[in-house]
């Protein structure tokens, strides 16, 4: 660093630069070579399900609307009128076939274009070119249901982009003919680096340890299974790496449904029951092994999106905004939706037992990186190196135990890659090799409408 060159992580030894977790001109690297570059999750196509209806959401630190325009079409459009940059939108969501700037009264129609302009034509004697002062609009696509927007014109599509992981997200979000809804969301902010809660949701390691009382709890009074650190270390479960990406996931072939928070000992036949009577269309959608082998825990997607439909939002290099959305299938069971509602601001949210334990974590590791002592030692990522590689029957980089902390040096590494290059051109990409049995598509169904 210092030199233009992001060196900040060594794959040999897995130490980890501090300071990226708090120097200003490193963040403002961030915010303009990630996340002025990457395709980021900005929201989900059930916030906006009507024509004309729109939702408020951020790419990195910049306000920006979703909206359906009155064709049914989606569109990312910086909150920031051409004028002189009032925010033409001052609320979270709603629905409107135009928005008024309130300063001077410039009227954008819901796709951008600038409409109408008070005294166009004794003011600005017809001289203004108002095709060309529409708001300016990202490139948007969608992956079942999720919306994701990027600025960049050279990115590589949405599907390039999430690759081989793309073969397990499929198994939470591509699930289901009816696809999913998204409630939310909760918003808080933290004193946190946005990449701490980002490597953390590949971070198994933990869970003995930091959530020991929150799981007591749970399994005194939910019926959860007792957590340890023997349980980890032994645990078949994997995680695996792809551009960036990272998922954990079981692989079990043992009929039980996903864990999933709002499971209790009340609750899990429902689960159970639901998880039978679903599996011939999963399997439909997903191929038999997806459907039963697979299922997705903690992941994240590069570079903020987190443990589902939730975002750390970059708010300065010691602040992070949290949104946490819950994701349901849309139409399962009542008292399903309403179980996991339940157990997911149980457990994350403002309020929610595991996250009051990780925050507190991340705040101390965030601290640290201010220290202009405690700076100079690096982090040690060190946990299974050189034990990941390539899996017979699972795509990606696959570690070889479920602990390690591959992933915290992929997600490092890939971080360097983006804050290095020039253009897209130099970052690489993983080329698609897994093979997607069943009907699911990037779109969720096949004949979904375009985004
Ligand atoms: S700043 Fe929006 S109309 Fe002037
Ligand atoms: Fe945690």
């Amino acid at each position: 660093m210092g030199t233009g060159k992001y060196i900040v992580i060594d794959p040999a030894t897995g130490k980890l630069d501090r300071r990226i977790f708090s120097e200003q001109g490193i963040y403002d690297d961030e915010i303009q070579r990630i996340f002025g570059r990457a395709w980021l999750m900005i929201g989900h196509e059930s916030l906006v399900p009507a024509p004309d209806d729109f939702f408020h959401t951020y790419m990195g630190e910049d306000p920006v609307i979703l909206t359906r325009d009155g064709q049914g079409r989606l569109h990312a459009l910086l909150n920031m009128c051409r004028h002189r940059g009032n925010r033409v939108v001052r609320c979270d969501d709603g629905s409107a076939k135009r928005f008024m700037c309130t300063y001077h009264g410039w009227t954008y129609r819901n796709n951008g274009s600038l409409e109408h302009v008070p005294g166009e034509s004794e003011a600005y004697y017809d001289a203004l070119d108002k095709a060309s002062l529409g708001l300016i609009e990202a490139r948007v696509e969608t992956y079942a249901g999720i919306v994701f927007a990027t600025w960049a014109k050279d990115a590589p599509s949405l599907e390039a982009y999430l690759g081989n992981a793309r073969w397990y997200l499929d198994t939470v979000f591509n699930r289901r003919d009816g696809g999913m809804q998204a409630l939310g969301p909760m918003k808080w902010l933290e004193p946190v680096n946005w990449k701490t809660l980002v490597d953390n949701c590949s971070d198994n390691y933990h869970v003995p340890t930091s959530h020991l009382s929150s799981a007591q709890v749970q399994t005194r009074w939910l019926g959860r299974p007792r957590l340890s650190h023997e349980d980890q270390f032994a645990s078949p479960n994997k995680h695996a790496f792809v551009n960036g990406h990272s998922v954990t996931f079981r692989d079990a072939d043992d009929n039980t449904p996903r864990y999933m928070h709002g499971m209790s000992k009340e609750t899990v036949r429902l689960f159970q029951e639901y998880h039978e009577a679903t599996m011939p269309e999963v399997e439909r959608r997903l191929g038999t092994f997806r459907a039963r082998r697979v299922q997705l825990a903690n992941h994240s997607i590069f570079p903020n999106g987190i443990l589902g439909l939730r975002l750390a939002l970059p708010r300065g290099p010691l602040k992070t905004e949290f949104w946490h959305f819950v994701l349901l299938e849309q139409d399962a069971p009542e008292e399903i939706k309403h179980a996991i509602r339940v157990g997911s601001q149980a457990n994350n949210g403002a309020a929610g037992m595991f996250e009051q334990d990780d925050v507190d974590n991340w705040r101390q590791v965030t601290a640290a990186s201010t220290s202009r002592f405690a700076r100079r030692h690096p982090q040690d990522l060190s946990m299974g190196l050189r034990h990941a590689g390539p899996h017979p029957d699972y795509p990606g980089l696959v570690s070889e135990r479920y602990i390690s902390e591959n992933n915290q040096r992929l997600f490092y590494s890939r971080w360097e890659a983006f804050m290095n290059a020039q253009s897209w051109a130099q970052i690489p990409l993983d080329p698609i090799t897994a093979r997607f049995e069943g009907t699911a598509t990037m779109r969720g169904s096949a004949g979904s409408p375009l985004p």
